[in-house]
């Protein structure tokens, strides 16, 4: 049993903000956060508020389903990866099912951060090669905005972020051809996780919130970047060679690496490590920011629509991001 993306869908929220947007709020600039980052503008959903993940994720969901010709009733599975959830819980997953129409097929979130897509694609092809589930839809959907701090204080993590979602609808299909999901290489390191994270609210801490938590600014995220990034930078060419020796092929095989979208400059430092020809590294954060679990499926379907991806190509989908986590996964399309 093979896992295959029938169609994918991508939907940004209408707001968009670019760098000249943040330095009216925060002591940054667009020639910073250009040169560090390489992103020129991001979406952010509307100051009114009550847009949540799994909106995001609804209308990304409806273009996926639409590509595969599928309806929310042929589904069986719904994985949902997220590290801004709607609520604390229950998870977006089931909130994404209701909005959907569905109320009885089994739904999941995955909190793997920015590399929730690729813990979401090996789970899914887990599923579907053990015959637990025949047609999933996996989506990757962030709110950062409404989380993040947008004075001179947050101002190294508030520039990165940008909202948005992306899915993809998987099917099982039974063929001896080398299609699907071919390898997968998967990754986490516990003891770095506080080097990138939202501490509160948090079980361990009686209320798990208090006015000097938020005084001192605990519910929002925090980074390490510069450590992040260069273990970035050594983690990424390490797991694409880990998963090009699982499936017997080598970097020349591959038709287009997708990394996760957390800063061109990581991506570019993995094409050089890589000896890659920047075409073969598509990158799309200069328009999105880092929209974390949603950016992969993101730049995949913009691949797609841009025509990047023929018949029969080879992707590698990889990243990192907090955990940490890291990984990559070989995919072949259908020739
Ligand atoms: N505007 C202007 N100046 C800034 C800003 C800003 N937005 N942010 C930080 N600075 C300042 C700092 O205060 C510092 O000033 P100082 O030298 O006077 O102390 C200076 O700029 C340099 O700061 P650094 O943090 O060292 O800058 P760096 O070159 O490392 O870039 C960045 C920061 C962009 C965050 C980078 O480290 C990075 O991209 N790291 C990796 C991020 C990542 O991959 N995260 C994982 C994915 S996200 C996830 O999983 C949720």
């Amino acid at each position: 049993m093979r896992t295959i993306i029938k169609g994918s869908g991508r939907f940004l929220p209408p707001r968009k903000i670019s760098n000249h947007d943040l330095s009216r709020w925060m002591e940054t600039s667009d020639q910073w956060i250009r040169q560090r980052t390489g992103i020129e503008e991001r979406y952010w959903v509307t100051q009114e508020g009550r847009t949540g993940s799994s909106d995001l994720g609804l209308e990304a969901s409806r273009l996926a389903l639409e590509k595969a010709g599928w309806t929310p009733g042929d589904l069986d599975l719904i994985i949902f990866a997220t590290l801004s959830p709607d609520y604390f819980f229950p998870g977006s997953g089931c909130l994404l099912q209701a909005k959907l129409g569905l109320n009885s097929i089994p739904a999941l979130d995955i909190r793997q951060q920015c590399t929730g897509f690729l813990y979401g694609l090996a789970t899914a092809d887990a599923y579907i090669r053990s015959g637990l589930a025949t047609r999933i839809l996996l989506v990757g959907a962030e709110v950062h905005s409404t989380g993040l701090d947008v004075s001179t204080r947050g101002r190294d993590v508030a520039v990165i972020f940008g909202d948005g979602a992306a899915a993809v609808c998987l099917e099982g299909e039974s063929t001896t051809e080398q299609v699907g999901v071919l390898a997968v290489s998967l990754h986490a390191d516990g003891s770095m996780a506080e080097s990138l994270m939202t501490e509160a609210p948090a079980s361990c801490c009686n209320p798990r919130i208090d006015e000097q938590m938020l005084r001192q600014g605990r519910h929002y995220p925090r980074m390490d970047g510069r450590n992040i990034f260069k273990l970035a930078v050594r983690r990424l060419p390490e797991v694409a060679g880990e998963v090009l020796a699982k499936a017997g092929l080598e970097a020349r095989d591959v038709d287009l690496f997708i990394p996760h979208q957390a800063n061109l400059r990581i991506n570019q430092a993995f094409e050089k490590a890589m000896g890659l020809d920047s075409q073969k590294v598509f990158n799309n954060i200069q328009k999105y920011g880092n929209t974390t679990a949603a950016s992969i499926p993101l730049a995949l379907d913009e691949a797609l629509e841009e025509g990047l991806i023929g018949p029969g190509a080879i992707v590698m989908f990889l990243g990192l991001g907090s955990g940490l986590t890291w990984g990559a996964v070989l995919y072949r399309f259908q020739p």
